[in-house]
């Protein structure tokens, strides 16, 4: 009698920390909208953690989040095309998660548009997870620590809600504003970059080079849809916002990419077709295929192999170390 009740009583005093979880950003950002029935907790946030790593997500138990988001690729993985259970061969590149709070819709081409209900996408994706959200529940049931946490904080067993408003807390967290870019564009330090970085920094903002008619803003990125002329036709290919849209105006733009962390997250573009930032370079001065969708601003794009040489320096200003090692600490503790 006296253990039963200390058992229960000891399952049910498993302290959380319900108090709010406060987004730190840097001063004169957007804030972040958090939506009103998933109010970030620091109870969330750990909740989310603990299932971004959780491999009994994935049909057989192999695969987690993180094994397609690593903290040191910049939460992308370093394969052209992302491998599911059983090796299953994805579509795509795997996204950065760098600053995923900021996005206004999520995937290259857009298809989902909330945060708070993606993590449902890869946990049912055949070449991803592969599970049934039933089954997922089910099997969330068994581990006392998830019923309690999702009882605690959502009101609910650990089911799809639960679990994909705890990824979304967690993933709200993965804020880099510290680059050297950062604080050499937003405070001011002039020491921040070096001497080629800020040569670099100067092409890439300049008229000759284009980059920022479509890499601006806080992520290096305007959130529209373009095509920048990696293919010259999409036959069999991945037709980006087209498949979302069924226009053919939309065929071939992806969403343009934030530049954060980019020297982390190789290889580069939906498909990962591009090893290197070197030839990401290459293609935009070559301007890529002729496409009826292309943006006219590749074609007018130009630089020099010199230029291609600071604007790879310039691109590392990008990397925000803090932010990387805080997150693998973070990612490894469990
Ligand atoms: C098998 C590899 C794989 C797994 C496992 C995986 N992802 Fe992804 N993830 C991807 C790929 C590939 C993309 C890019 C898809 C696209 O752009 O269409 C992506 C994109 C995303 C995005 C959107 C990023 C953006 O820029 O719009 C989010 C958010 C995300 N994943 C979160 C998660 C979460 C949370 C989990 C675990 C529940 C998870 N992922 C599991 C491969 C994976
Ligand atoms: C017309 C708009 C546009 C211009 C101009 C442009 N880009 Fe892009 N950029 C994009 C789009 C769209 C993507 C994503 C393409 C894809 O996913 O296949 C992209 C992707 C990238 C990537 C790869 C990102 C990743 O995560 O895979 C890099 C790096 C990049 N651009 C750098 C540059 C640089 C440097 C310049 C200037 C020389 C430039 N871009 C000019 C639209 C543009």
């Amino acid at each position: 009698m006296m253990s039963v009740l200390f058992f229960s009583c000891g399952e049910e005093s498993k302290q959380l920390d319900m108090s709010p979880y406060f987004l730190e950003t840097r001063k004169g950002w957007p804030d972040i909208e958090i939506p009103e029935n998933n109010p970030m907790t620091k109870a969330s946030v750990e909740f989310g953690r603990q299932l971004f790593l959780d491999t009994r997500l994935s049909i057989d138990s192999t695969i987690s989040c993180a094994s397609c988001h690593k903290a040191e690729y910049g939460f992308a993985d370093s394969l052209p095309l992302s491998r599911g259970v059983g090796n299953k061969l994805g579509f795509r590149n795997s996204g950065s998660l760098t600053n995923v709070a900021y996005l206004p819709y999520f995937n290259r081409d857009g298809g989902v548009k909330t945060l708070d209900r993606f993590s449902l996408v890869p946990i049912e994706d055949h070449a991803e997870m592969n599970l049934n959200l039933l089954e997922m529940r089910d099997r969330l049931l068994q581990d006392k620590s998830y019923v309690n946490q999702a009882k605690l904080i959502y009101n609910r067993r650990p089911d799809a809600f639960a679990v994909s408003r705890a990824l979304a807390s967690y993933l709200r967290t993965f804020i880099s504003d510290n680059s050297p870019y950062d604080r050499y564009t937003y405070d001011g330090d002039t020491t921040a970059l070096t001497e080629n970085q800020k040569i670099g920094f100067n092409i890439f903002f300049g008229d000759k080079a284009k980059c920022s008619s479509c890499h601006n803003g806080i992520n290096l990125t305007n959130y529209q849809f373009e095509n920048n002329g990696l293919y010259g036709d999409y036959i069999g290919k991945d037709r980006g916002r087209q498949r979302v849209t069924d226009n053919p105006d939309d065929e071939g733009r992806f969403r343009v990419a934030s530049l954060r962390n980019i020297a982390l997250t190789a290889p580069y573009m939906h498909d990962g077709s591009l090893p290197d930032l070197r030839s990401v370079l290459d293609h935009y001065s070559s301007h890529g295929h002729l496409h009826h969708n292309k943006n006219p601003n590749i074609e007018q794009i130009v630089i020099t192999d010199l230029d291609k040489e600071y604007l790879i320096s310039f691109l590392e200003s990008l990397t925000d170390l803090e932010f990387i090692k805080d997150r693998q600490t973070n990612s490894q503790s469990k």
